[in-house]
């Protein structure tokens, strides 16, 4: 089959054998006879009776096979001035021994084990360790604070943590120590200890009786080997915004995983054995999961880990300059960064001033691509530049241009068409799908494609009432947008309360939670509203108790530090305004999508269920007054 039509229409036409065919890419301990199992439907299941171990397939199997010399890991540390390579043979090494010391502390399969650390190899090493010995890893963003962490603690209950000394934020080294004894101080549950790679740049004081040294605790250790783990059981969790303050545990089955990600490997981003794989993002979210540990390596590429900013780090040829360097093929990133560099460098000298023809194409996804943004980075970078659209919950694209089988026209504003497996469709407020070019809420007929996720971590209820229950037979990706009569998949905003900042998917209702905290604050709404760079920024309107007498500005002042405190400076929440009143329906909901549109300017009808009219024109006179938060 060499057309995507054929492709598409055979993972429609018999799943049970397109999966089964794509499962051959993977090194089994036992091989699945049948692809799916929708014996308790809508909940489903893939590889019922399949084992095997995701460490193997990335990382043994490359040295197996006599690629023990190859280049695993590239990083790139502009932010510290370092560059370390790590071979397939030398990772095999940390990870077995890490794995071996974990396993000497009692971590046995279905163990969860957390990791805290900013963008060095370590974290891949840990995550793989953690794989070989079939215990779940959940891996927490850098950027998130203390908060954050005790509620991700308290949710996946860790036996463990394995974190570093420090992050290296540019301008500022961020000591973890003081946030993680922070968090297992908030947490009521108790992790037996912690490892911490010291960093040269901040090392942490360890406390005795829970903090253990990276390399003190693996002397001596046996290395471990892999162990078999059932397909169907998670190989990781991995905590996203929801509309609450308490995030989802998205879980990640094993083989599932596995499959989806060797096929995108070749026929979304053509990339394969030696090819050097680029996903500029963070392992703390999704992309950085998929693209810059597992994916590549378990198609035996050489992923770089990049612990560096697109602008800055020095300056806005860092992405270029480490495109030369390491001769990358595929860039992935987002497109808030190429909006950064743009920013920087409208012209394009920088990229001028390196080769950058190792480079075949730029892939960008985690927020919506503006049409200028595509045309600008196609024009100086003269390479495709590919959209693709996906969500933590899939842990790949739903949509692309899948290069590797054959390269569609693109059309500026789509990430293009559905990846196999996903039937799309788009659905009104009944649930009935609607015609080509209509909008509407983007669905997905059940059963999901393997490797997308099988359920909430120790929230079955919420898995379903979040996901399955609005339109029941689909799954709601909590997406708006529309199709057209060629397929293309064009997707617009969220449907729910959930914010898209610099790429980083950010829950307003969990700002809110913290907001209401502060003891001036009666109630408040957070909205996102339109920002040039990060393509969108929260913005807190905040109601005060009554007989509150202090200046508004103190009060948002601290609403400002509350939040980067609780939340962590990844919000990115810099702006709130005292307002007297918040506008809602009479039935007392918040008006949150009329108050975003007044905010960016853009035409907004008066709702007929508002309780009150004026409300909207005072916080609209309100946020003029102030000028657009987003300039
Ligand atoms: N640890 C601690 N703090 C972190 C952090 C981490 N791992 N990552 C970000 N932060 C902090 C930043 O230092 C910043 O703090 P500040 O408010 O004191 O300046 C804040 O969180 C917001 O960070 P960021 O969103 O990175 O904004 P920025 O203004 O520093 O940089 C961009 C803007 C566009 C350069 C940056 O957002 C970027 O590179 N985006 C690419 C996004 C991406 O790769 N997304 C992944 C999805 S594919
Ligand atoms: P996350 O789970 O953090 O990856 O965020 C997923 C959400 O980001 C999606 O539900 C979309 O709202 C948005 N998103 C990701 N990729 C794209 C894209 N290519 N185009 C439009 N929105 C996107």
């Amino acid at each position: 089959m060499n057309n995507y039509a054929q492709v598409y229409a055979a993972s429609m036409r018999d799943p049970e054998a397109f999966w089964l065919a794509a499962a051959e890419t993977v090194d089994w301990i036992v091989p699945p006879t049948r692809a799916l199992d929708d014996s308790a439907a809508p909940l489903y299941r893939w590889y019922p009776d399949a084992t095997a171990n995701t460490c193997w397939n990335a990382v043994d199997r490359h040295v197996t096979a006599g690629r023990g010399d190859q280049l695993a890991i590239i990083h790139d540390s502009p932010i510290t001035g370092s560059t370390q390579k790590i071979t397939y043979a030398d990772l095999l090494t940390r990870v077995a021994t890490l794995a071996g010391a974990l396993r000497d502390r009692g971590i046995v399969k279905g163990d969860r084990v957390l990791i805290y650390m900013p963008m060095v190899p370590e974290a891949l090493v840990a995550m793989l360790a953690c794989a070989r010995l079939g215990a779940i890893h959940s891996v927490v963003f850098g950027g998130f604070a203390a908060h954050e962490l005790a509620v991700r603690i308290d949710d996946a209950t860790p036996k463990c943590i394995l974190t570093a000394s420090c992050g290296i934020e540019p301008g500022r080294v961020i000591p973890y120590k003081p946030l993680l004894d922070g968090a297992i101080a908030q947490a009521r549950h108790k992790p037996e200890f912690t490892v911490i790679w010291q960093r040269p740049q901040h090392p942490a004081q360890l406390t005795d009786g829970q903090d253990l040294d990276w390399f003190g605790f693996q002397a001596g250790a046996t290395p471990a080997e892999c162990v078999a783990v059932a397909a169907t059981d998670p190989l990781y969790i991995l905590y996203t915004s929801g509309t609450t303050g308490q995030p989802k545990g998205v879980i990640r089955p094993t083989g599932g995983h596995m499959v989806s990600l060797l096929w995108t490997m070749k026929n979304i981003y053509q990339a394969g054995v030696g090819d050097v794989f680029w996903a500029a993002s963070d392992v703390g979210w999704v992309v950085g999961h998929s693209y810059i540990c597992y994916g590549p390596l378990l198609a035996g590429c050489t992923t770089v880990v990049f612990e560096g900013k697109p602008v800055g780090t020095p300056d806005a040829g860092a992405y270029w300059r480490v495109i030369q360097d390491h001769k990358v093929k595929a860039l992935f990133t987002a497109p808030t960064a190429l909006r950064a560099i743009r920013r920087v460098d409208p012209t394009g000298l920088e990229i001028s001033k390196y080769d950058l023809s190792s480079m075949d194409t730029l892939y960008l996804a985690g927020e919506r691509a503006d049409p200028d943004t595509i045309q600008w980075a196609q024009m100086q970078l003269e390479k495709p530049v590919i959209d693709h659209w996906w969500q933590t919950e899939t842990g790949y694209a739903i949509a692309a241009n899948p290069l590797g089988i054959e390269s569609l026209p693109v059309k500026l504003g789509s990430p293009t068409v559905a990846m196999p497996g996903y039937r799309v469709e788009i659905l009104d407020e009944g649930g009935h799908s609607v015609g080509p070019d209509t909008l509407g809420a983007i669905a997905i007929k059940l059963p999901l494609p393997p490797g997308t996720l099988p359920g909430l971590w120790n929230a079955d209820a919420r898995f379903q009432k979040s996901y399955l229950a609005h339109f029941p037979g689909y799954y709601e990706t909590g997406d708006a947008g529309k199709i057209d009569a060629d397929g293309y998949i064009y997707v617009m905003s969220r449907t729910d309360d959930v914010i898209n900042v610099a790429g980083h998917r950010l829950s307003t209702g969990a700002m809110e939670e913290v907001l209401t905290r502060h003891p001036d604050v009666a109630e408040c709404a957070v909205i996102g509203i339109g920002d040039r760079l990060k393509g969108q920024c929260p913005l807190g309107l905040l109601c005060l108790n009554f007989g509150v007498t202090r200046p508004e500005a103190e009060i948002e002042a601290e609403c400002i530090a509350l939040v980067r405190q609780e939340i962590g400076p990844v919000a990115a929440f810099k702006h709130c305004l005292v307002v007297q009143r918040l506008p809602k329906t009479r039935s007392g909901k918040v008006l949150r999508a009329t108050m975003a549109a007044i905010a960016d300017g853009k035409p907004w009808k008066m709702p007929a269920t508002i309780d009150d009219p004026a409300v909207l024109d005072e916080i609209g006179e309100k946020i003029a007054g102030r000028g657009q938060p987003n300039d």
